[in-house]
This record gives structure tokens, C-alpha cells and sequence, in this order.
């Protein structure tokens, strides 16, 4: 690999850097992408993934399109959203909406939650790993819809240890017309146990002709997206976990990239002011009662490996007012301004 990298093609899109940032159910919302923007370093941003199922239904049923899309179709592009169902027809009439009224940058299918929701109950996400031929009609159906915004799927290596299939499904993609593949390098079974099998994601490029792979999994620090790079043959990388409490690791990995000094991790008080700014954009957007309690999570992260971090989760994780959450963070972290909500 040539450093830096160059960047990644999705169709006639240029993500650069190639470092996306991963769909994540109950966090990637409008929020925490501006959050995520605000740093820069995120060649291409990803919603939540949306239930095609229930937004054909909300349309139908004149109600209004679900939270998940909260923001998307103001917010600065690029800007992929993540969808999953197992009907194709399904997938198709929320596909046309979000790539031709939206105007999104790119429409992701997930083929690797393993969540039993999503799996047993509406055998979607990674169940349909195990039938190559319905993930094929799904695509080449959204592709044709879309066009020309690209179209891209994210799986795992496969369901369990025992049905690893992710060579064959990469050739499947491809041929359904994918613009690229995203891959978590743990099968559906292994959930988060274990690490990511980043040999395991390398072998895919052999069976991909044209489109880029992108490989995910455990990516914590700038050093390992550029450990990425060098030791795997990946043509991007997505994280996910780990930006939740530090949003600016997409600016430092970014940096390394192109072999700048990697900018520090930002001081208490600034990473205090991010969560405060994350706050008042939930408040904003939810109200003071919901937007405090959904914070609780986004707070958590953000304290993650500090000094006191179980302290602060216990006390964070009671909070129901700006009072009580500007509180706790003023104990914890220095000098918090008042609330202002
Ligand atoms: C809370 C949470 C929610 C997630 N939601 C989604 C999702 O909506 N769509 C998806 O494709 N993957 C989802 N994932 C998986 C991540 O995108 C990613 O593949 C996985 O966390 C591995 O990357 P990491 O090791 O960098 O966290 C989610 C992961 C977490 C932890």
C-alpha cells in the first residue's frame, strides 16, 4: 500500500480519506455526526440503520418518517444511509426515495446485524448471509432503483465460525452491481467476542474485481488504521466503537494517514465542552426530559477510560434534568459552565 492511501471510489464518489465512520443503531444520529464533522477526518458519514419495513409504513400511513432520518436531508453530504429488510421490493421503494428526494450520497444495506430482532424475527441483517441468492435480488433491485447513487453493502464474515462465506458472498455483491463492501471481521455468532479477523478480511480482495473493500473491526487508535493499511489489503477502513466517546479520532487516524503529527487527544475541559455541545443539540432536537435520558449513553462513552469513569456512569446513568446532568459533569469534569437549555 502507498501511503497515504489514496482515495476510496464508491461508484462515482471520492470518500477522502478513505475512513468511514460505521452505521451504529442508538448513536450515529444527526447529533453525534455533527459532532463527528466538526472534527473532520470522516471521509463519509453513516446514519443509523432504518427498518425498511417501517418507513414504507409510515408513508403509507401519512406519519412521519422515523427519527432515524432525523437531519439527513439538510445535513452536508457525503452521507450514506443504512437500511435493512429481506424483501426486495421493499427495499426498493425506500431506496428510490432516499437516493432521488433525499439526495443521500450512498444507500448501505446491512447484511450483518446479529441483533435476534432483526435475525430470527425478520430474518434480515446477517440471516441472510445464509442465502446468497435473496441478498443478490435485493441489491441488483436497489442498484436499479438508485442509479446512479451507489449502492453498498456491509456484512460479517459469515453467520458462525462453521459457515464462514464471506469470499462467496464478496463475488455476489459484486456481480449484483455493490459500489463496495464493508466487512466486520467477526461472523454473526461471535457478536463482539473475540478479535476482529483482520487476515480473515484481507483474503476478500482476491475475489473483488473492481469495487473497494473496507474493513472493520476493533480499530481504536490512529496507530491501527494506519496498522490497517499496511498489513491488509483493505482499500478503506470503517470505525465504530471507539469514536463514540472520542469523535476526533477520525482527525488524529486522518493525520497519521498522511504522515502529519497526530493531534492530541483534546484536554478535559475541551472534550467536557464536546459532550456539552452533543447535549444541547440532543435537548434541541428531543426536549430537556428525553434528550437527558438518551445523553445517558452518549455519556458514558464519553468518559470512557478516564479517571472515575464508574463513578460518573452510576451518577450519569440517574439523570433526568439539564440540572442533574450539568451536575454530575461539573463534578467530574472541570469547571462546566450552567445549563443553558
Ligand atoms: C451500539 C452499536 C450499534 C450498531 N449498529 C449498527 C448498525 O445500525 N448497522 C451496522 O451495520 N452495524 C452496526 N453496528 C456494528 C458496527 O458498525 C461495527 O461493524 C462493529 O461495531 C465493529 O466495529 P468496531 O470494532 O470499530 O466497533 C453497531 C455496533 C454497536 C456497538
Amino acid at each position: 500500500m502507498t501511503f497515504p492511501p489514496p482515495p476510496l471510489r464508491i461508484g462515482d464518489l471520492v470518500i477522502d480519506p478513505p475512513i468511514l465512520q460505521a452505521p451504529m443503531a442508538g448513536f450515529t444520529n444527526a447529533a453525534f455526526r455533527h459532532i463527528v464533522r466538526q472534527f473532520g477526518g470522516a471521509g463519509l458519514l453513516a446514519t443509523e440503520m432504518v427498518n425498511a419495513r417501517g418507513f414504507v409504513w409510515m408513508d403509507e400511513n401519512d406519519a412521519e418518517h422515523p427519527d432515524r432520518l432525523w437531519g439527513v436531508a439538510e445535513e452536508a453530504r457525503p452521507l450514506a444511509v443504512q437500511i435493512w429488510d429481506n424483501e426486495p421490493e421493499t427495499m426498493a421503494k425506500v431506496g428510490r426515495r432516499l437516493a432521488h428526494e433525499y439526495k443521500v450520497s450512498v444507500v448501505d444495506i446491512n447484511f450483518g446485524c446479529p441483533v435476534r430482532q432483526v435475525t430470527q424475527k425478520a430474518h434480515s441483517g446477517s440471516y441472510l448471509l445464509r442465502d446468497p441468492s435473496r441478498m443478490s435480488a435485493i441489491i441488483s433491485r436497489l442498484v436499479e432503483v438508485c442509479a446512479p447513487t451507489p449502492v453498498t453493502a456491509k456484512i460479517r464474515l459469515g453467520c458462525s465460525p462453521e459457515s464462514i462465506n464471506c469470499d462467496v458472498i464478496a463475488r455476489v455483491v459484486e456481480e449484483a452491481g455493490a459500489a463496495a463492501l464493508t466487512v466486520h471481521g467477526r461472523t454473526a455468532a461471535d457478536m463482539f467476542r473475540g478479535n476482529a479477523d483482520w487476515d480473515r478480511i484481507s483474503q476478500i480482495k482476491s475475489h473483488l474485481k473492481n469495487i473497494p473493500l473496507i474493513g472493520n473491526g476493533d480499530l481504536d487508535s490512529a496507530e491501527k488504521v494506519v496498522a490497517a493499511f499496511t498489513n491488509y489489503d483493505v482499500d478503506g477502513v470503517m470505525i465504530a466503537r471507539a469514536c463514540l466517546g472520542r469523535p476526533w479520532l477520525f482527525a488524529q487516524a486522518a493525520a497519521a494517514l498522511r504522515g502529519d503529527p497526530v493531534p492530541p487527544e483534546p484536554t478535559l475541559a475541551q472534550q467536557r465542552d464536546v459532550m456539552l455541545d452533543h447535549y444541547q443539540l440532543v435537548v434541541d432536537r428531543f426536549g430537556e426530559d428525553k434528550g437527558t435520558v438518551l445523553m445517558r449513553k452518549y455519556a458514558c462513552c464519553y468518559a470512557q477510560g478516564k479517571h472515575g469513569a464508574r463513578h460518573f456512569r452510576t451518577h450519569v446513568a440517574k439523570v433526568s434534568t439539564a440540572e442533574e446532568f450539568y451536575s454530575v459533569v461539573r463534578e467530574h469534569f472541570p469547571s462546566a459552565p450552567a445549563p443553558v437549555v
